[in-house]
């Protein structure tokens, strides 16, 4: 009951009368109820298509884009599909690599060039004119993060690619961003001193805004274009304890937001790592498919810099984050599950008010960790991440180029997020559903108390060949659905439907795979489609919810309930 100890008394007592409890299921004497409220009281805020975004590790970009004047088909219809889809992500190049990335005007325009080592760390990437020109590549309406290098200590570096990025791409530039991870910098740049890397940082940033303004011309063109005072990313933090304390929770009682500068407090989510071997052994399918410790994760690393941000009247972001640090594990993290994985995260943190979650695509960076499970390929060519949702060119370490089975869970959550405004409450698991395995959340549309509009329900239970059960959960709905006693569409005066019956039944949308570890794009379906190359293979399917209202969803599924 717990649930419910905040609402007014006119809607406890709605529960305590409402048939939910007493709905007869002769057909389905196993079906569960779900607690979902008719209003969207103590929801989220309200999240924008941009919520589920993504981070790209730079070194990598003409990897991942191709150059601007030859674009990598296979990335770039994935990302049409997201924005068909509804989704609008926001696009960060960034990571490790961003803190040693140097902009020259006179580099060739093939760029952006990477620097290697003999043991394939990359210290050094150079990107010229081209490597922004590439940002016009993205689908209309793309906003970037522009990334900047801390790593290097040099404003001169800092304040080039900053400029760079406002001298051609004035309207695409959302964001900038001072150095990546500043936790795993030596020690020596600022000796564990919150309050020393503070001062630098608002040096900098304060330097960066007056080169940045001059750039972009009169203040009144600067105000268009976006270009406030809040422009900036702050931290970009890990969540590991390190000395240098500079999470969102640490920086904002030093003053980092006294010039008001900032846009979004940024932190860093990795529940699993393979950089280590003792970590590496945690990092299953079945332990990142555990909703429970995903959410107490969230809870105990993330949540008090993300209230901290909140308190502060700001908003914050997950910046950069995947399952398994240090470029995923294989066999697990280019499965089925990782899909799974994506969809609840993102979810996780959409409930506990992040503004975005900026998903990580690169390769193995040598340099991150002399301990890791993953390696880069041969001569310096690319170990691609085994988190990617993609292998966008062929190489040598993974094979052909091809679309992880991942992928369909972005096109879920596009979905999810389609319109703008939604807020989301998570729906506890129901009596007899192991909470361990089970996530379901309430998606409301509009203002004030929203529109009850969509069901989002992960059965996180890996389900594997060799099982006799495939852990199905059946879900009632029956009082959510047109003619349900709490469907808000049933009370009061009657929303057209502009005369189309059909469109008022509540559907499932269902993302599936045969098995949870599953490695083959083509088998796995998001609403009957499949998305291999990157072109939508098969017919949408909408599976109507039939009068008894029931969804059924079986281990390792997710779908999505149109109500
Ligand atoms: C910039 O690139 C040009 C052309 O490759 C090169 O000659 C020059 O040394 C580079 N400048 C810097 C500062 O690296
Ligand atoms: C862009 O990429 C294409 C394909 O890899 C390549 O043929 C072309 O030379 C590149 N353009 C420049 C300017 O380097
Ligand atoms: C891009 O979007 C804007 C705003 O929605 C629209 O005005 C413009 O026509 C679009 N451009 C293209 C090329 O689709
Ligand atoms: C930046 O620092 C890295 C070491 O972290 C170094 O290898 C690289 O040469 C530096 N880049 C420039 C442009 O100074
Ligand atoms: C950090 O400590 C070392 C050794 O005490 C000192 O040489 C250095 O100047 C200090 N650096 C900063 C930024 O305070
Ligand atoms: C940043 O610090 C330098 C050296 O301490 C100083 O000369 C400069 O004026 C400062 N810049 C800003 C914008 O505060
Ligand atoms: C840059 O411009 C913005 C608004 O356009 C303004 O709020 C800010 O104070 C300016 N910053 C500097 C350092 O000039
Ligand atoms: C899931 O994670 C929680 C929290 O770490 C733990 O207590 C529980 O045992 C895990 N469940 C399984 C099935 O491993
Ligand atoms: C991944 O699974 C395949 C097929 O079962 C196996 O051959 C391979 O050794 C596994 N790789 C790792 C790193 O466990
Ligand atoms: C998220 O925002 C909602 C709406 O403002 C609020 O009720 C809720 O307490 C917030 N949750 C967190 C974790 O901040
Ligand atoms: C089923 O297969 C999975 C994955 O190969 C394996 O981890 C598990 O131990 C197997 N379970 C049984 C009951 O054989
Ligand atoms: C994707 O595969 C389908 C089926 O094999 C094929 O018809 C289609 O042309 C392919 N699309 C691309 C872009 O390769």
């Amino acid at each position: 009951m717990r649930l419910y100890s905040t609402l007014p008394m006119s809607f406890a007592a709605l529960l305590a009368t409402s048939p939910v409890t007493a709905h007869p299921q002769p057909d389905h004497p196993s079906a569960v109820q779900l607690s979902i409220r008719t209003s969207a009281a103590g929801a989220s805020i309200a999240h924008s298509p941009s919520f589920s975004s993504f981070s790209f590790e730079p070194a990598f970009w003409v990897d991942f884009f191709g150059n601007a004047s030859s674009p990598n088909a296979l990335t770039f219809r994935l990302l049409d599909l997201i924005h068909q889809h509804g989704g609008a992500p926001i696009i960060r190049p960034g990571g490790i690599t961003m803190d040693s990335m140097i902009f020259n005007a006179s580099a060739s325009p093939g760029d952006s060039v990477r620097d290697v080592s003999t043991t394939g760390g990359v210290y050094r990437t150079t990107v010229g004119p081209a490597y922004y020109e590439s940002w016009s590549n993205f689908p209309n309406g793309t906003k970037f993060v522009s990334t900047l290098n801390f790593g290097n200590d040099s404003l001169d570096i800092a304040l080039g690619l900053a400029v760079a990025s406002v001298i051609y791409q004035r309207e695409l530039v959302e964001y900038f961003e001072l150095g990546n991870e500043p936790t795993n910098y030596p020690s020596s740049r600022w000796n564990d001193s919150t309050a020393a890397y503070v001062a630098q940082w608002k040096n900098w940033t304060a330097a960066i805004d007056a080169a940045v303004n001059s750039t972009v011309g009169a203040s009144s063109d600067a105000a268009q274009l976006g270009y406030g005072s809040e422009r900036w990313w702050a931290s970009s933090a890990t969540t590991d304890i390190t000395g240098l304390k500079v999470k969102p929770a640490d920086i904002i009682p030093f003053g980092i937001d006294s010039m008001d500068q900032v846009a979004e407090y940024s932190i860093h989510s990795y529940p699993f790592s393979t950089c280590d071997p003792a970590r590496a052994a945690l990092a299953t399918i079945a332990n990142i498919l555990n909703h429970t410790y995903l959410a107490s994760y969230a809870d105990t690393s993330i949540l008090p810099s993300a209230l901290a941000a909140l308190d502060a009247g700001s908003s914050w972001t997950i910046g950069e984050f995947n399952s398994i640090s240090c470029s995923g594990a294989p066999n697990v993290s280019d499965t089925f599950a990782q899909a799974l994985w994506v969809i609840d995260s993102e979810l996780i943190y959409a409930v506990r008010n992040a503004s975005s979650c900026h998903l990580h695509q690169g390769a193995t960076l040598a340099f991150q960790s002399g301990d890791q499970v993953n390696t880069p390929g041969a001569n310096g060519t690319p170990g691609f991440s085994t988190y990617d949702m993609v292998y966008p060119e062929t190489s040598e370490l993974r094979g052909a180029a091809r679309v992880l089975p991942s992928f369909a869970g972005l096109l879920f959550l596009a979905e999810v997020f389609a319109t703008d405004g939604t807020r989301i409450v998570e729906v506890g698991a129901p009596e007899g559903v192991d909470a361990d395995y089970f996530a379901a959340y309430a998606l409301y549309e509009g203002g004030g108390d929203g529109v009850l509009s969509k069901l989002a329900v992960v059965n996180l239970r890996p389900y594997y060949a060799n099982l006799t059960t495939d852990y199905t959960v059946s879900i009632d709905i029956s009082a959510h659905i047109m003619g349900g006693a709490l469907n808000p569409k049933h009370h009061g005066p009657q929303p057209h439907y502009g005369g189309d019956a059909t469109a008022t039944q509540a559907y499932v949308k269902r993302l599936t795979a045969p098995y949870v570890d599953a490695k083959d794009a083509a088998d796995v379906t998001w609403a009957g489609q499949s998305f291999a190359n990157g072109s939508a293979i098969g017919q949408v399917r909408k599976e109507v919810v039939g009068d008894d209202g029931i969804v059924s969803v079986r281990g390792s599924e997710a779908v999505l309930v149109f109500l």
